[in-house]
């Protein structure tokens, strides 16, 4: 998520600019070094996808930060005829958007509400629970998170029955833990590579975060890092643990949330530098998708994998300008 006070100025200044270039005819150029496939646009511009989630039929969940906090389903994105719905609006909640989804049981999701002016008492966690889909979805508050600031990335706790799940803050640069059961939270982590910078343009810190082989991941979109840190069962750092540093992509203007292959190759995606880069295990950011000016990813804000047999092997992307969703063919990139 990028966030700050001029968000809509700059989103508007750049359809705008957007709309001007398309009247005139230019070589774009843009080298893709992957193969990609536009699953499904919003038409409804503009509409801020935020994150992304896969059902474990392989259906998609992208939550949508503005004009309207709503949680949308994309159904067989693998196929050339994906039908898409809203799954559910969180109205008169308040909060302002929709950021962070993490699965917290087969097919039970966390859904975090955020807060688009950086302001206390506007975000709160809530569950989509596609169990007792009939007759009707059953949604429910978790807590609201009064002293957050702004939600963002979150990830459940696997090793812990998956009751609870981490949300990461961007402007208070921690974690909290949700007990999805009570609604009791806490501050898990808090460390200093993930504060943000010290205005409200590079307020953003820590943005996504995935846990990997009892480690949890993190972005930051100010330094533009990625990091680890060893955690326990609980989601607390493991004792005597330290940050450490994965990769620093130097090329971005900013990272945004990310998705760990099986490989554990990170994608990321950088929103305004609208590119998705891939991170192996030497730390190098590699360029597959967009680039700074081009359209094909612009404004890209997540990613995740495929889970059927089908699409293991597609990277789904979420961009934000406009709204819509890429699949990008993995199967061929080596390290
Ligand atoms: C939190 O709780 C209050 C009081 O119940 C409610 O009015 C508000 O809408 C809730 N949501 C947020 C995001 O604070
Ligand atoms: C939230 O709202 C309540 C009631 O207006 C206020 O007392 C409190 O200071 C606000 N901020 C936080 C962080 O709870
Ligand atoms: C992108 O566009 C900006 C503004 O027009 C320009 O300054 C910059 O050099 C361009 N970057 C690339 C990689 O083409």
């Amino acid at each position: 998520m990028l966030i700050n006070f001029t968000r809509f100025a700059h989103l508007s200044l750049t359809l705008g600019l957007t709309a001007m270039a398309a009247t005139i005819p230019t070589a774009q150029g843009a080298s893709l070094p992957l193969p990609y496939r536009e699953v499904y646009q919003f038409s409804n511009a503009p509409t801020y996808v935020e994150n992304i989630a896969v059902r474990q039929n392989g259906d998609l969940l992208v939550t949508i930060l503005s004009p309207a906090p709503q949680l949308y389903l994309i159904q067989r994105p693998y196929s050339d005829e994906p039908s898409v719905s809203l799954v559910h609006s969180f109205d008169g909640v308040g909060i302002q958007g929709l950021a962070g989804i993490a699965e917290t049981k087969p097919d039970a999701f966390l859904v975090v509400g955020s807060n688009l002016q950086g302001t206390s008492n506007a975000s709160a966690v809530f569950e989509v629970d596609f169990n007792n889909a009939h007759p009707t979805l059953s949604t429910r508050l978790i807590t609201n998170i009064t002293e957050a600031l702004v939600l963002n990335g979150a990830a459940a706790l696997p090793g812990c029955g998956r009751e609870f799940v981490l949300v990461a803050d961007s402007f208070l640069a921690q974690v909290f833990r949700v007990d999805i059961r009570t609604g009791h939270y806490d501050v898990a982590i808090q460390v200093p590579e993930m504060k943000g910078g010290p205005d409200i343009s590079s307020k953003t810190g820590i943005n996504g975060v995935k846990i990997h082989d009892g480690y949890l991941y993190f972005s930051n979109s100010f330094t533009r890092g990625i990091y680890r840190l060893k955690i326990t069962k609980d989601g607390s750092a493991a004792d005597g643990a330290a940050v450490e540093t994965v990769a620093t992509v130097a090329g971005a203007p900013f990272l945004d949330d990310f998705a760990i292959g099986a490989d554990g190759t990170i994608w990321v995606a950088s929103n305004r530098g609208s590119t998705v880069y891939a991170i192996g295990a030497d730390g190098k950011a590699v360029p597959v998708l967009g680039s700074a000016n081009s359209t094909v990813a612009k404004m890209d804000t997540a990613a995740a994998f495929g889970r059927t047999e089908r699409d293991r092997h597609m990277l789904y992307v979420t961009i934000s300008l406009p709204g819509k969703l890429v699949a990008v063919d993995t199967s061929r990139y080596q390290q």
